[in-house]
């Protein structure tokens, strides 16, 4: 089967490293991919969400089938085009694709379907927004209803703070189009969690659990990222956790959908805070988390590429995954000064010493070749350094070992990945 997989970070890299292990595979293309890709796909240079491109690219060399990693060309559509012109994919529908690309789609279809999540108001007049704060006090939470690379989300701990949020989404135009209407939701106390599963529009099959660390600096301070690190299982995940979340949340979504005439296929990652009344719904993802999937596909035993054409093909229900035991972790490298201004360009050194430390893969995020078999810098997260081990401490170990390998002074990493998990 030859294969394009869409997308050009750390989980596209790992979603590549899997699919490139499967018998099944005669021809696999990255789009567009990045020096570490290289190593698994022949990376060919259109842009994500260039969909045209794609389409393009698909007809002339015969694509059989689409993995699409990045919520962009999702939401835009690149899997019903894929579907019209006789192309298969993995992921959703655009219609599919509003759990995650409008935030006030998601929590209304939430109220409808009672899924719980944090009470909300969505507003686009500023007036009515500064009224609901007022009403509500501080800590809110201020949300650009469409996507904002991440950046969209305000924890607002006053009044004040959050009131120049709206200004900046609805007066200012801050996020364009994506914050013309705002989300404003309760605060949610608790621990959050990554939860990850298949669906082929009827039926979901849950994943192993994971969590990552979205704030820049050890001890969880510090500014959101897309994601500093991740391990996998999450310890709060218990069993239990898992068939309340998929009771509660996951198969009444893929249920809702389906009778919205939308059905969902692809993964569903909710974005959970579990606190004292159990898990709720922060956020959906309409694709993997990114560095969830780096944990995520090292621990999978199963062929990954008949786990996602099941999906595509509403086959799910017979499908088994086989999962190690034991834990993978993921420290990411990034450039100096992400999530804010960085540069690119700079070398980065010893990636095959890190690479022979046992149980160690890395993946590259954004790294670009350079002369002579060099790898470059190329984005805010650059690397992301991954390790299986027994359990979280081990992978732990193991992944800083191979981060002390690196010689990259251009780039820093968190030192306290799996923190919680190692306490
Ligand atoms: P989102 O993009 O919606 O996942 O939001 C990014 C991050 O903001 C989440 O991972 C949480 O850490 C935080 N967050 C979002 N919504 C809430 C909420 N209602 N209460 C507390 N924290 C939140
Ligand atoms: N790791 C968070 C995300 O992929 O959105």
């Amino acid at each position: 089967m030859k294969v394009l997989v869409v997308g050009g970070g750390g989980r596209e890299h790992a979603l590549c490293w899997a699919i490139a292990a499967s018998p099944l595979v005669t021809k696999l293309w990255c789009a567009p991919g990045n020096a570490g890709i290289a190593q698994e796909a022949e990376c060919v240079p259109i842009a994500a969400d260039d969909i045209d491109g794609i389409m393009e690219f698909c007809a002339d060399s015969r694509v059989e089938y689409v993995v699409v990693g990045p919520e962009a060309p999702l939401c835009a559509g690149l899997v019903d085009r894929l579907a019209a012109a006789g192309v298969k994919a993995f992921g959703p529908s655009a219609a599919a694709a509003r759990l995650e690309g409008s935030k006030g789609f998601m929590k209304d279809f939430c109220a409808r379907h009672g899924i719980p999540t944090a009470a909300y108001g969505r507003f686009t007049d500023i007036a009515a927004a500064k009224a609901f704060i007022a009403a509500h006090g501080a800590p809110i939470v201020v949300k650009a209803d469409g996507l904002a690379a991440g950046k969209g989300v305000i924890i607002a701990e006053s009044v004040d703070q959050a009131n120049a949020a709206v200004d900046d989404m609805l007066a200012a135009g801050r996020f364009g189009a994506a914050g013309a209407e705002v989300v404003i939701e309760e605060f949610l106390d608790g621990e959050e969690a990554s939860f990850f599963a298949l669906a082929d529009g009827e039926t979901a099959l849950p994943l192993v659990s994971a969590q990552d660390h979205k704030r820049v600096g050890d001890g969880d301070t510090g500014p959101n990222t897309g994601g500093m690190g991740a391990y996998s299982p999450a310890p709060i995940v218990t069993p239990a956790m898992v068939d309340d979340v998929m009771a509660r949340i996951v198969r009444p979504t893929v249920a809702g959908m389906k009778a919205e005439g939308a059905p969902y296929k692809g993964v569903l990652y909710a974005g959970l805070m579990i606190g004292k009344a159990g898990p709720k719904l922060l956020e959906y993802n309409v694709r993997f988390g990114d560095p969830e999937c780096q944990v995520l596909m090292p621990r999978l035993m199963s062929d990954v590429l008949p786990a996602l054409i099941a999906c595509t093909d509403g086959v799910l229900g017979s499908l088994d995954l086989r999962w190690m035991e034991g834990a993978a972790l993921t420290v990411v490298m990034a450039a100096n000064g992400y999530p804010g201004e960085y540069e690119k360009g700079s070398e980065i050194r010893g990636l095959m010493a890190a690479g022979r430390v046992a149980g160690v893969t890395v993946f590259h995020a954004g790294t670009a070749p350079g002369e002579n078999g060099a790898v470059l810098a190329a984005g805010g997260r650059v690397l992301g350094v991954t390790a299986l081990g027994a359990d979280v401490a081990e992978a732990q170990k193991r992944a800083y070992e191979a981060v002390d390998r690196i010689d990259w002074p251009g780039g820093f990493c968190r030192r306290d990945i799996g923190w919680r998990a190692v306490e």
